[in-house]
């Protein structure tokens, strides 16, 4: 077994055992999906195979334990973070498996540290794993469709022998063809990825659901959602 693999096996073990079976459930689809998404970015896939199963490896701990966590680490805190510890997960998560599996690749820290609420200017790995962490195939499609069509621009493939034939070509995404088979099978060449455009529809998304449930909302959700608003 070479090192990587060793690695990443201590982690999934790490992950399998800090969570219940639903929320890992979860964690495979975000791995799948964040991989997929690398491969079709020209990015690291084992790195953001780490990054997917480690994002959420701290979401069952308690708040309150989350919140003492972070003060250990000297993590600066805002109001909303004490009050709402569970918004922690992430980069408490980045803090800790950083010294438990000696990792010390940043662009893996920070896609861990900020897939809940964002950040302006992120690395294209912390946006895979950002997208990703909203799109498996698991989430409620109603709440995905808009992020989903922003994401996947169609595009004529490259063999149609004619106009006809290549308008009959173009992948488009409908509500109808949106489901749990799609998104395990996508091929995402079939497609041009407008990610900044999708983070920026899912930041709304998130937005939109906040303020329908009456939950707070983190300015740094407002904030990444400015950002991509602002550079599409
Ligand atoms: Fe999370
Ligand atoms: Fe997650």
């Amino acid at each position: 077994m070479t090192a990587p693999e060793a690695q990443i096996n201590n982690i999934i073990e790490f992950t399998r055992s800090s969570v219940k079976s639903k929320r890992f459930s979860h964690i495979l689809n975000v791995v799948s999906l964040s991989h997929k998404l690398a491969l079709a970015l020209n990015l690291n896939p084992t790195d953001a195979i780490i990054a997917g199963y480690l994002h959420d490896c701290l979401k069952e701990e308690k708040s309150t334990t989350l919140v003492s966590l972070a003060k250990q680490y000297q993590l600066p805190l805002d109001e909303i973070e004490l009050a709402n510890g569970h918004l922690l997960h992430g980069p408490v998560a980045s803090l800790i498996v950083a010294k438990k599996f000696n990792i010390t690749n940043t662009e893996i820290l920070n896609a861990i540290a900020y897939h809940t609420l964002g950040h302006p200017a992120m690395s294209d790995l912390a946006k895979v794993i950002f997208l990703a962490d909203c799109l498996e195939e698991d989430r409620d499609l109603d709440y995905t469709f808009p992020i989903w069509k922003t994401l996947l621009e169609p595009r004529k493939l490259a063999n149609a022998k004619n106009a006809k034939e290549a308008k009959n070509q173009i992948t488009i995404i409908s509500k109808k063809k949106l489901n749990k088979k799609f998104i395990a099978n996508i091929n995402f060449n079939d497609f041009n990825l407008n990610i900044n455009r999708a983070i920026l529809v899912a930041c709304n998304q998130n937005i939109k659901y906040l303020m329908l449930e009456n939950k707070i909302i983190h300015p740094r959700t407002i904030k990444t959602r400015n950002y991509y608003l602002q550079n599409p």
